[in-house]
């Protein structure tokens, strides 16, 4: 933002006339557009090759200095600094840095020249990645260091955007609308006024840009990752604390951030890497960064009465804004401490003496229950341990209560660990937002023993009560009480009990003094205690945030390390190892080489980050950390990742019994009842297996038996499964990579694709043109002397591209192959059970019936079940004598799920939501079609979806780079689905049908503003 003045003025470019002083001055022959310049004149400068320079027509009256000062700026950057890429100033004819010209008017301006530079300005890149703050923040430094021996004596001036004349606004908070907002500017310059300036005025000053803001700083987004390709506008430069440069950088790498904080940290890592800064200076930053929101705000306060009609003001402002609103009041001792961390220091200057003195005297601490705690039960709450809460969205306390009980086996007392990632988390207060699947608090900063209420709790140390409180909110503290402690050598450090009898406010007293071994509080009951199994929460703090007892005690695993670093593991002062109270922590880090070793390379894993899940309920996914992922993708767990119904199902049935279908049992007889009344009469007769591959091949031996022929047709880009018979029928496999093409009994026929393929679904005849390849596919098997066993195909081609064939295709293609007395097969592994949310089968849209139905996937609800379902005349056919047995299909288990799994279906009514949130997604995604050329068609039915990305509606050259490029950013805002097609173009959205409408639209705002991203531009 440069400096305002009084003699500036806004003089409307005159192009030609400008570029005839360029000619004259430097001999360049170009054309010029005119750029974004507040007072001066700024003219990109273009001659055949594109943009080459920038011409900076200076203000009347402008002083010579304010250039000089930028020219040598710019030389000594270039000399000592190369790596940092900055624009060079191109010399006059005459060999000056500048000329004088007189405007159109006759007034004498300065001019000069500089090189152009690539790229777009920061303001407008999406994504702003942490990488790139990172890289921006080394170039910062390195600029800075370059820069160090640099003077000059107009470094010297007086500017309002000198950080330490912040002062200024003090005097025009009142022109901000709403008594709020004002508040917030208010506090932010009195801590500026009480604390800051003095700290700031006694740092050394160095030479500065001074304005890195968003559209000083240039970046190259066009192989994929956004790199720094430089740093421009040197208007503002001055001498100033080095920590200024920073803190500017940092009030703009802030906003818009979903997690600023984090931004910010990448920002200052990357500085402190190449220039290290000082404790003080990282301890400026966070404060300094609101100083300078709270200028640039004002300002525009200021401008706003200025220039009242302007919607531009209010729009440029909103940014900062909406930092300021949500974020002035974070805790600035977890900032700086995310900032030490990033840094690679101790997270608070304390706690190297605090931990040391702790550590020290481990062992000597008065025991908190009268008795060593060495050898204890441990309770093991983490994300996937024995006592993770049943319902991850709503912890049943009785449930923990059993849990933690049983975990104890019979012991009186017991530990909780500190650092775990716990599910037990549920209210709305640990969440960031409403939405159940919004990132939330899991891990747990404290220490607990599990112990009878009405135990007595003992000051481990001597400490003056610093805070007693009764907390009663649901899955809050209950009773709470906070000590303070000193060290020796001065060092303060505090203490929390959580969860106490109610009775503790009357026991204790701010500013009361308690001895080590005192009793401070009882242990609470469920009903004095936030409603929790009776247990005291233990946290070790190096700072009370200026909260009283209102501590933290769980944090968002993406931020932990930053509160882990004010709140450490205080196992020492229960006189325990450390060891003895950490979390086990899955080492994700070890399981991908370990899987490299002991499975094949083929074995693929999805995202370029991959996940590690511990967790499922319902339509939601949780990492170790407790991470909450969305799942829009799995369509195995039909009904829900582990739905309570069907847990408790195969729970009731395993105690019982499963064995094999040798037997009789009214479970297998009652599922294959309950699958065939939902399938058309003629389809009667079952056949239970374990997967649709295994369901593949038998529909192949059933279709064989009967027709006595083998040869077979298949749909283009088709997938059955993984057999070999299965391969062979899969031209998804045998004509994919490491494929040997169609085996000679195969024929294969278009994909009746409306959007991609030779008919379009614009045309009436599609389908009966589709059908028209199977009647050739026929023709040909019949000119090789052959009969045709069977057709199959996924009725809607899923790997094909979540394809919808055109109506009419399977009535003229099945009449086609039943004219030959061929078997018409259809996979609904992907479909079937209502997913399509219109119908129960995919066949039934198009008014046929098969003659074998194949399924899988759903019916087990992630148990393995496959099925084969035909006909009586089929069945008999092949019932030659030989007999047909699957160990595991048909089980008791398998057959219990199986049917729960319908049951599920029917009462949750979950074809009728598949079909009510599937069209809620589908117009939203249609929606963004409009508004986005990179989605060339939505297709779908019900939550069977699929967006086909390409770069050119004409070609419809596939976009497969964008298609992984959603995908990837949708699995970083923890939203999963896939991608598929012949090209891999294709978005593929199937979650489980319990699906909501709110999931729906979370995934709808994500895609849309990864759609807004430089990346998906086509
Ligand atoms: C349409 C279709 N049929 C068959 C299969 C094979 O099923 P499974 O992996 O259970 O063997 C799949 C698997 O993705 C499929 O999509």
């Amino acid at each position: 933002m440069p400096e305002a003045s009084p003699t500036c003025s806004t003089q409307v470019a005159d192009q030609t006339w400008w570029a005839t002083v360029l000619l004259k001055h430097y001999g360049i022959q170009a054309s010029l557009t005119p750029l974004d310049g507040e007072y001066d004149l700024n003219f990109a400068v273009h001659q055949d090759g594109g943009r080459t320079h920038v011409l900076k027509v200076m203000r009347p009256g402008c002083e010579t200095s304010l250039i000089e000062v930028q020219c040598q700026a710019l030389d000594h950057i270039a000399q000592h600094g190369p790596e940092v890429v900055v624009p060079r100033v191109v010399k006059a004819h005459d060999g000056s840095r500048f000329v004088s010209a007189a405007d159109r008017d006759g007034e004498e301006r300065l001019v000069w020249l500089i090189t152009n530079l690539p790229g777009r300005v920061y303001a407008q890149t999406s994504p702003q990645t942490h990488s790139l703050l990172r890289e921006i923040g080394a170039t910062l430094a390195m600029m800075d260091r370059a820069l160090e021996g640099f003077a000059h004596p107009a470094l010297g001036r007086d500017i309002k955007w000198d950080l330490r004349r912040s002062g200024w606004i003090r005097d025009a908070t009142g022109l901000i609308d709403g008594a709020g907002r004002r508040e917030i500017v208010e506090r932010i310059v009195a801590a500026f006024d009480d604390d800051l300036l003095g700290r700031l005025n006694a740092l050394p000053t160095t030479a500065i840009h001074n304005d890195i803001n968003d559209y000083n700083i240039l970046v190259d987004a066009s192989t994929g990752e956004p790199r720094l390709s430089g740093i421009i506008d040197f208007g503002d430069m001055i001498d100033a604390p080095a920590v200024a440069e920073l803190a500017i950088a940092g009030a703009y790498a802030v906003l818009g951030q979903e997690r600023p904080v984090a931004a910010l940290a990448a920002l200052v890592a990357g500085y402190n890497g190449v220039r290290p800064l000082s404790d003080e200076e990282l301890a400026l930053i966070y404060p300094l960064v609101l100083t300078r929101l709270a200028v640039s705000v004002t300002n525009s306060a200021i401008v706003k009465r200025e220039k009242p009609d302007d919607p531009y003001v209010t729009i440029s402002e909103q940014p900062a804004w909406a930092f300021l609103e949500t974020n002035s009041s974070l805790a600035p001792d977890w900032v700086l401490s995310c900032l030490r961390g990033a840094c690679g220091r101790a997270g608070h200057p304390r706690s190297d003496a605090v931990m040391g003195w702790i550590a020290s005297h481990r062992g000597r601490f008065a025991p908190m229950f009268g008795r060593s705690l060495h050898g204890i039960p441990v309770i093991d709450l983490s994300v996937a341990g024995p006592a993770s809460p049943r319902n991850p969205f709503d912890l049943d306390p009785d449930d923990l209560d059993d849990a933690v009980a049983e975990a104890m086996g019979g012991a009186d007392i017991a530990l909780g660990r500190y650092g775990e990632p716990r599910l037990i988390y549920t209210g709305p207060e640990f969440r960031r937002a409403p939405y159940a699947g919004s990132h939330r608090r899991t891990v747990h900063i404290a220490v607990d023993v599990f112990i009878d209420a009405g135990t007595e709790v003992r000051a481990p140390l001597d400490g003056i009560v610093h805070a007693v409180e009764l907390r009663t909110s649901p899955l809050d503290y209950g009773g709470v009480a906070v000590l303070e402690h000193t060290t020796p050598d001065g060092d303060r450090f505090y203490t929390l009990y959580g969860h106490l009898a109610a009775d503790v406010i009357t026991r204790l007293a701010p500013g009361q003094a308690v001895v080590a071994g005192e009793v401070i509080a009882l242990i609470g009951d469920r009903a004095e205690n936030g409603g929790w199994t009776p247990h005291v929460h233990f946290q070790l703090g190096l700072t009370t945030l200026g909260r009283g007892a209102d501590w933290p005690g769980v944090a968002d695993p993406d931020e932990a390390a930053g509160w882990m670093a004010l709140y450490p593991n205080g196992a020492a002062l229960l006189n325990l190892a450390d060891e003895e109270t950490a979390a086990v922590t899955v080492a994700t880090d070890a399981v991908l080489p370990q899987r490299r070793k002991r499975f094949a390379q083929n074995l693929k894993l999805s995202y370029r980050r991959p996940i590690t899940l511990l967790r499922g309920y319902k339509q939601f996914l949780f990492d170790q950390d407790g991470r909450t992922y969305l799942d829009g993708y799995n369509n195995v767990p039909h009904v829900g990742h582990c739905h309570p119904r069907i847990v408790a199902a195969a729970e009731r049935q395993n105690r019982l019994l499963n064995t094999n279908t040798r037997y009789l049992h009214p479970a297998q007889v009652d599922y294959a009842e309950a699958l065939t009344s939902r399938l058309p009469d003629e389809l009667s007769v079952c056949f239970f297996v374990n997967s649709g591959s295994e369901a593949n091949e038998l529909a192949l031996r059933l279709a064989r038996a009967h027709t006595g022929a083998v040869d077979t047709i298949v749909m283009d880009a088709g997938y059955h499964g993984n057999t070999n018979t299965a391969i062979d029928i899969s031209p998804y496999k045998f004509n994919g990579p490491g494929g040997r093409g169609a085996p000679d009994w195969v024929d294969v026929v278009p994909v009746a694709d409306p959007y991609r393929g030779p008919y379009k679904g614009t045309d009436p005849e599609a389908g009966r043109k589709y059908a028209d390849h199977v009647r050739a596919a026929i023709e040909r098997v019949q000119a090789r002397g052959r009969r045709v066993a069977a057709f199959i195909c996924e009725i809607f081609p899923s790997v094909g591209g979540q394809i919808i064939p055109p109506p009419d295709y399977y009535r003229h293609a099945y009449s086609a192959v039943r004219s030959v007395g061929g078997v018409c097969i259809a996979d609904e592994v992907q479909t079937g059970l209502g997913r399509i949310g219109t119908h129960q089968w995919g066949f039934e849209t198009q008014g046929v019936v098969p003659d074998i139905v194949v399924l899988g996937k759903p019916m087990g609800n992630g148990h393995p079940i496959g099925a084969v379902v035909t006909t009586p005349a089929i069945a008999a056919s092949f019932a030659n004598g030989m007999e047909f047995f699957s160990t595991f299909g048909g089980s008791t288990l398998a057959c219990v799920i199986g049917r729960e799994v319908l049951r599920v279906v029917d009462e949750e009514a979950l074809q009728a939501r598949a079909l009510d949130v599937g069209t809620f997604m589908l117009d939203g995604l249609r929606g963004l079609q409009n508004e986005h050329a990179v989605i060339g068609d939505v297709r779908g039915s019900g939550l069977f979806i699929g967006v086909e990305l390409i770069e050119d509606p004409d070609t419809l050259e596939p976009a497969q780079r964008q298609a992984s490029y959603i995908v990837n950013r949708l699995r970083e805002h923890r939203i999963l689905i896939g991608t598929d097609g012949p090209h891999d173009n294709v978005l593929k959205i199937r979650p489980p049908l319990c699906f909501t409408r709110e999931d729906a639209s979370h995934l709808l705002d994500r895609l849309a503003a990864i759609l807004r991203e430089e990346p998906c531009r086509v």
